[in-house]
């Protein structure tokens, strides 16, 4: 079975490609590192790229744009893959602004491209497509809150288990990225309706774990424990760092992605994230990982929250389980810590061996 993975040099990308690997497929990824381009040094995701080239048996990599209709149309093609997982994102809702060609291109346009080539080649083939909960844009915070010590937290019971697909996504404030994203994903859920194809979006919440290239744009808790290791101070935008977010190890993304391939449906959306389990705010994460680093959090507050932000968001499962009843978390929010800081601090002592 042959497995073709965008972004395949990414957190999620990565994992889905480790996943799969272990179960016999061969893997074929496709990333051209333009998570450096878009963050810069720091946001370069080569060193997963060697990895997965090193540590994998059966893994071919494609240093290809997902922007190229082209290349792509002749990539799937020639591969003709028994399922495709698109994970290769400009994947930062405040950076869109700055780039919108490029924002846009990529993330609608880039999905358009892989669809129509699955379309042509390997119509039969599952097509997973990773969303955001920023399709929702800033809806979620009309939800009545209240404030507790550490924490927002919804103030409605109906809400407790968090906010599930039928949450709408008009009226609101989505960023550029939210908007190139609510394009990709109408037009994955199209391809399912339209064409009858076996699609489906992964609308995540905050996807995180320790292959996490995290910078201050993106990837919360890898670069909030970055700065906790290296003594640096992390900005807090508005919202008192009571803003909550529900996190999910992108091993568990790997394991919900594999049960969809297996038993796909057709047009499908998923809320996908830790749920009310493994949510915390930044004020609670800032106590974790002091807590497991030994180390004091430095930070800043910054008035201003960033435009669009969630309060609160913690994604309803109940779709996810009623779907596919053997998935579940299997890892805890301290366990995914431990090991973000684990990485980070190997990583920190490779650096300080290099330059030694
Ligand atoms: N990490 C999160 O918290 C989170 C939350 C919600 C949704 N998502 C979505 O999940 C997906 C994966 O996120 P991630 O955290 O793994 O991102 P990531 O940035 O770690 O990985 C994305 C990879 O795609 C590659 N890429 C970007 N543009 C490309 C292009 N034009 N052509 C080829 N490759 C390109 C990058 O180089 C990078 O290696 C994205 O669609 C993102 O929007 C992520």
């Amino acid at each position: 079975m042959k497995l073709l993975v965008t972004g395949s040099s990414g957190l999620i990308g990565s994992e889905v490609c480790r996943y799969f690997a272990q179960v016999g497929w061969t893997i074929h990824g496709l990333d051209n590192n333009q998570r450096e381009v878009f963050f810069g040094p720091q946001g370069t995701t080569r060193w997963n790229q060697r990895r997965l080239e090193a540590e994998l048996g059966d893994f071919q990599h494609h240093e290809l744009d997902v922007r190229d209709r082209s290349g792509i149309l002749g990539l799937v093609e020639r591969i003709k893959p028994d399922a495709i997982v698109h994970t290769a994102a400009q994947p930062s809702h405040d950076r869109a602004a700055a780039i919108p060609f490029d924002d846009f291109d990529t993330n609608a346009v880039g999905t358009l491209n892989l669809l129509e080539a699955a379309r042509r080649s390997c119509p039969a083939s599952p097509f997973v497509h990773m969303s955001t909960n920023k399709v929702y844009g800033d809806r979620p915070n009309s939800i009545a809150l209240k404030e507790l010590e550490t924490r927002w937290d919804y103030a409605d019971p109906d809400y407790y288990d968090g906010i599930s697909e039928e949450f709408s996504i008009d009226a609101s404030t989505h960023s550029l990225f939210g908007a190139s994203k609510v394009a990709a994903d109408v037009m994955v859920q199209e391809y399912g309706r339209y064409f009858g194809m076996p699609t489906c979006c992964l609308r995540g919440g905050c996807l995180t774990g320790p292959n996490h290239a995290g910078v201050e744009l993106h990837g919360f808790l890898s670069y909030l424990v970055k700065c906790n290791l290296e003594e640096k101070e992390y900005r807090v935008f508005g919202y008192k760092g009571k803003q909550v977010r529900d996190n999910i190890h992108s091993l568990d993304v790997a394991r919900f992605i594999a049960g969809f391939i297996a038993a796909p449906r057709s047009g499908e959306v998923y809320n996908l994230g830790g749920g009310r389990q493994n949510s915390c705010s930044i004020l609670e994460a800032f106590a974790l990982v002091e807590r497991i680093s030994g180390k004091a959090q430095r930070y800043t507050y910054v008035d201003e929250n960033r435009v669009g932000d969630h309060i609160c968001y913690i994604s309803n499962l109940a779709k996810m389980k009623a779907h596919f009843p053997q998935w579940d978390i299997t890892v805890s929010l301290e366990e995914t810590i431990r090991q973000i800081v684990a990485s980070a601090q190997l990583q920190m002592a490779e650096t300080a061996g290099n330059r030694g």
